[in-house]
This record gives structure tokens, sequence and C-alpha cells, in this order.
């Protein structure tokens, strides 16, 4: 075989080989969605997501390598293979499952609502918000952001590209309500959010996060559904859970 010819065969064969032969997992992943990936005071990655890549990559034998990426571009990111995974908080939706292959869920989430201060009269849940005299906000390219525009298609809608920045703009009274995920809306609210703005914590939708990769892998993706089944069963799934969840 020539070198070229060797290199498209390699390229072409799981996922997996390229990751032994090089000692490295490379995770794509984007900070600031708490609590699965956030950047510390040093400036070191931390969080569920991490955490999970970290016990992911020793399981492999492997380097964890974190490669921060843009959500909104995240899934053209990993058909360009910048990365091997997309471990970062990501809803398997049927629309992204046409362009890329999810593992088995490894938690479930849904959409919540941060509500403006003295709105929670009016606003009971997020149906009252179909209404063309709210402005409501999510960050770019989320479910957040598709939940807002399905189901408050009356509303007025505002983009922001970080979720901290939509979350904020409703603690400052600038939009009326922040759609999104409910870990990252609860932390937010813990932190920053009492008695400043009111949080409407049950989920509407039905968000199942879970790993993702290219399609045409099924040894990755064999070799990914048993790490979770193994980590769930053997504590440390549950470890790295307490760990995120209830500290
Ligand atoms: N679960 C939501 C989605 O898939 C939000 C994920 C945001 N993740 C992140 N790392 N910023 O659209």
């Amino acid at each position: 075989l020539s070198a070229q010819a060797a290199d498209i065969e390699l390229a072409q064969k799981s996922t997996l080989e390229r990751i032994l032969k090089s000692g490295e997992l490379r995770v794509g992943f984007d900070p600031g969605y708490m609590p699965f990936e956030m950047t510390d005071t040093k400036g070191r990655y931390v969080g569920f997501d991490i955490a999970l890549a970290k016990e992911m990559a020793k399981s492999m034998g492997v380097k964890f390598v974190p490669v921060n990426t843009d959500f909104d571009g995240i899934i053209p990111a990993l058909l360009t293979k910048k990365f091997d995974i997309i471990i970062s908080g990501i809803t398997v939706t049927q629309e992204r499952n046409l362009q890329i292959n999810f593992s088995d869920p490894y938690i479930v989430v849904g959409q919540t609502i941060l509500l403006r201060k003295g709105l929670e009269e009016e606003v009971e849940s997020y149906r009252d918000l179909n209404d063309g005299q709210y402005t409501v906000a999510s960050r770019l390219g989320t479910t957040g952001e598709m939940a807002a525009k399905r189901y408050m298609p009356k509303a007025d809608y505002k983009s922001y590209e970080k979720e901290a920045d939509g979350a904020l703009e409703v603690l400052n009274g600038q939009v009326d309500a922040f759609v999104y995920d409910l870990p990252f809306n609860a932390i937010f609210n813990a932190q920053q959010g009492k008695g400043k703005v009111a949080f409407l914590d049950e989920p509407f939708t039905y968000e199942p996060l879970a790993f993702g990769i290219r399609k045409g892998d099924p040894d990755f993706l064999n070799w990914l559904n048993n790490f979770l089944r193994q980590i769930k069963n053997d504590g440390r799934y549950d470890r790295i859970y307490d760990k995120w969840f209830n500290s």
C-alpha cells in the first residue's frame, strides 16, 4: 500500500483505531453550559461531561484532549473531523440524528423558563408566553431556541451567543424569559437569580443527552454504549453525577 492509500484506509476505519493509534481522544464541547462543561478560575475545563470524557479516555488508555468548539457549529466540526466525539450536553433530536449518530442517552433533561421578576402572576407556564407582548430568549443553535420558536411562535424571539448572556438579560429586565435546559437554569437561578428572577422549573420537553459521533462507525458506537452501561452499573457514573449535580 502506498502511504496515501494507507492513510485513506485508516481514515475510513473506526474512529477507535485513530484514537488508539494517536493515543488521544479528542472531545468537542462548548463550555458555559453548567454543570456539564465550564471553565474554572484557572482556565481548566471542568464539569459532568468533562469528567465523563476523562473516564472514557482512561478506559481507552489514551489522553483526553479538549477541543473547545462553538455549539452552533459543533455538528459541522464533528463531520469535518476536528475531533472524534461530541460530549457537550447535546440533545438527541430527530433532525440532528439525520446528520450524526448518537450513543444511548446518559441523562435526560428538558426545557424550563427563567422569568423576569414581576411576571410570575401572569405567566404560569410556557403557554402563557406565546403572546406578542413578550420577548423570549435562548441560545443560538440549541434546543432552547427550537422550543422557543416552536411553542411560543407569537412572542418576539432573541438569540444569544452564550447561555449566560441570555439568562443575564432576564435578570436585568431586558427580556421577559430565557428558555433553556433545566440543569443550567436551576444553577443560574440558585447562584444569581434568587429573588431577582422567577423560575418555571417544570420541564416542558423531553431531551435525552448523548454522545455524538460520525455515521457509519458501528465499532465506536458499540464501544460507547458498553462503556455507558458499565459505568452506570459499577458506581463510576453515580460518583461523577453526585459530584456535579448534588454539591
Ligand atoms: N441540550 C441543548 C442542545 O442540545 C443545549 C446544549 C448546549 N451545550 C453546550 N455545551 N453549550 O441544544
